[in-house]
Formats: C-alpha cells, structure tokens, sequence
C-alpha cells in the first residue's frame, strides 16, 4: 500500500511498506554486495524468490564496485529485471559514504532509463547489514532520486513513470517520509 507519494515531472515518487520481492514493477533494485554472488537481507531474498538462474547471470558479471549497479534478468520475480547495486558500508562517515549511496541510486537509475523501465522500486540500501544510519541514507535516497528525476524530466531521455521507496517497516518508511518533507516534495 503506498504510504506517500510526490510528483516530480511526468514521474511519480512512492513510499511504500513491502516485501520488495512481490512488487509488480518493471525492476527491482538489490542491495548486494560487491562479488554479487548474493548473501542474507534482502540479497537472499531477492536470490531465493528469482531462483538459481539468478545467480548463474550474476557469477558471469564479474563483481561490481561500490556505488555501481548492474542489470540482470528477474527470472522467477514479478519484476522482469533487477539492477543490484552496492551499497557502502557504513564507516562512520569519514570514507565517502554519503557520495557512495548517492551513486548507487544515480546508476540505478541511469540503468533505468537506458532499459526504458517504467517503474523502479529501491529497498532501503545499505542500511540492514552495511549500518548506515537510516534516517541519513533516507535523505540520500529521497534527495537523489528527485534530483534525477527532475533532471530528466527536463531532458529528453526516457522517463521512469514511478519509482518506489520499498520499506520493509513502519520506521523506515517514517525516514523516508521526513526525507520528503524536509525535501519540499509534500
Ligand atoms: N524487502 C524490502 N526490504 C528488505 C527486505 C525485503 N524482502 N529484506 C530486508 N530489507 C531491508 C532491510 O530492512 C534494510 O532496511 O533492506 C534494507 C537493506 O538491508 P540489507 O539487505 O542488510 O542490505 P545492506 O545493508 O545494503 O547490506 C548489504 O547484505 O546480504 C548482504 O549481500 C548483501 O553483503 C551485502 C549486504
């Protein structure tokens, strides 16, 4: 169920609660790690709901650095792509983090567009395993992505109609929703 959401151009921007495995959307954003070989949070999830091909396209990408994303197929999902994308782990903030996140979710996107995808859901990168404090990474998250969008909304390059922040709880999708407020988006 959406909890929120902005418009920004001809793009809509949600806040939901979900399990981002069962969103219906064109692409769905993996928080992996850099050997993209999977691992737990919604990494695993994502794996096991995809099934094995998932992983047999990721050995063959050769890993992924910090800030990047590659594309893959969805396989068992919903979603008919997924773009994993590495997050920073959270170092106190003396290691570019915050330009890191904002990376990821920049390339996400770029990805988007190049795949002219309609609708992209992130979850909540970098903030389960990897620590980055969530209130901070909502603001990235949020900031990012309607900077993106209005970017391209006032070029020529294919628009992403609707992008969703997937929170997996009430408190992250607070974070997000404070992120939208301090933003002006609401
Ligand atoms: N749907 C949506 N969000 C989820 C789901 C899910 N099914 N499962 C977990 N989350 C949320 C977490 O609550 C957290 O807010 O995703 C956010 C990111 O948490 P992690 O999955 O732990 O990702 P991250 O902090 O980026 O750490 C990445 O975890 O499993 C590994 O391979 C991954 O090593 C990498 C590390």
């Amino acid at each position: 169920m959406t909890e929120l959401f902005a418009e920004i151009g001809q793009s809509r921007l949600e806040i939901e609660i979900a399990d981002i495995t069962t969103l219906d959307v064109a692409a769905i954003v993996n928080a992996a790690n850099s050997s993209l070989l999977g691992g737990g949070g919604v990494d695993g999830a994502i794996h096991r709901a995809a099934g094995p091909q998932l992983l047999e396209e990721c050995r063959a990408l050769g890993g992924c650095d910090t800030g990047e994303a590659k594309i893959t197929h969805g396989y068992n999902l919903k979603a008919r792509a997924v773009i994993h994308a590495v997050g920073p782990v959270w170092m106190g903030g003396i290691a570019d983090e915050h330009t890191l996140l904002a990376n990821c979710y920049k390339n996400a996107l770029d990805l988007g567009v190049q795949h002219a995808l309609e609708s992209l859901a992130f979850p909540a990168i970098s903030t389960g395993i990897y620590r980055f404090p969530p209130d901070l990474a909502a603001r990235i998250a949020v900031g990012t992505v309607a900077s993106e969008l209005a970017s391209h909304s006032r070029g020529r390059s294919p628009i992403l109609g609707r992008v969703i922040f997937c929170c997996f709880s009430a408190e992250s999708a607070e974070h997000h929703k404070n992120a939208f407020g301090e933003l002006g988006l609401v």
